[in-house]
């Protein structure tokens, strides 16, 4: 289970609970904790690579567009803004879907426009046809039966020559990195990862640090911890072969194939 718990000011004595443990177990609640920071920390980065990759595609989009594992829908929203056909956003997690259903409170064309799913995909039942499937951010996090039941739902939900996209996974972070820093009005909030394999597994345990900080020192720490099943290309690559698909046309940071 993830841990929350206010830091120590830097004038305060010590806590009288201990701190964290390095790598907390994940979360029962998956998300309860990162959520708050999400679009703060990743919004810029995370949307400008989504224009810089997706964008193109969903402007081609002909049907409709599944993305699985949403999240607050930063790519959702890139997606939706570059299509009119249906945005299907499939996001189990109810602190991430919180944030994606707000996304869209403010714009009733957004409301006509993007359908958003509860379930997680291996529950999620047909929709419309979809000529695009978007999956960012999204395969390490799946255990390899769900992994390879996407691949499989990737091919039930497809429209013949449809396409279906994966991102790249980067380097694993061995030691703490930080990964993003953004000040609101008097306050900076930062968020580091580090990455641990499980023992006895084939699992990484990655464990996200928040820390929120005023001039006055460390006001909030908060982490949470998600364990992650590393996967090479070459693997995903025959598993979604063996589900039938075909290797699509080769695109920039993202593997795509062909139904
Ligand atoms: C790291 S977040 C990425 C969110 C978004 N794609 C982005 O890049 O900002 C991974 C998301 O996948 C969702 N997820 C995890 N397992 C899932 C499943 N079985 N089906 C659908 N979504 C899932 C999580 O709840 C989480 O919101």
């Amino acid at each position: 289970m993830s841990r929350t718990q206010p830091s120590a000011a830097a004038r305060s004595p010590a806590p009288a609970t201990p701190r964290p443990s390095p790598q907390p177990a994940p979360d029962p609640e998956p998300y309860r904790v990162t959520a708050e920071f999400y679009d703060l920390l990743h919004r810029s980065r995370y949307r400008r690579k989504a224009q810089r990759e997706l964008a193109a595609l969903a402007r081609s989009a002909r049907a409709g567009i599944l993305e699985v594992g949403a999240g607050t829908g930063i790519v959702t929203e890139v997606l939706a803004e570059s299509t009119s056909v249906p945005v299907h956003a499939v996001e189990p997690a109810r602190a991430m879907r919180t944030v994606l259903l707000s996304r869209w409170a403010g714009s009733s064309p957004m409301r006509r426009h993007v359908r958003v799913y509860p379930q997680p995909v291996q529950e999620l039942r047909p929709v419309d046809p979809v000529d695009l499937m978007v999956c960012v951010n999204l395969v390490d996090g799946l255990a390899p039966p769900t992994r390879r039941l996407l691949w499989s739902r990737a091919r039930a939900l497809l429209r013949p020559g449809g396409l279906l996209v994966v991102d790249r996974t980067g380097a694993v972070p061995r030691r703490p990195k930080p990964l993003s820093a953004v000040v609101v009005g008097d306050t900076r909030y930062e968020v580091t990862v580090v990455a641990a394999p499980v023992e006895g597994s084939r699992r990484l345990r990655w464990t996200f640090r928040y820390t929120v900080t005023t001039a006055e020192g460390a006001v909030r720490e908060e982490q949470e911890s998600f364990d992650l099943w590393p996967v090479e290309e070459a693997e995903v690559r025959a598993e979604v072969a063996s589900a039938g698909l075909a290797a699509g046309p080769p695109q920039p940071g993202l593997l795509v194939f062909r139904r």
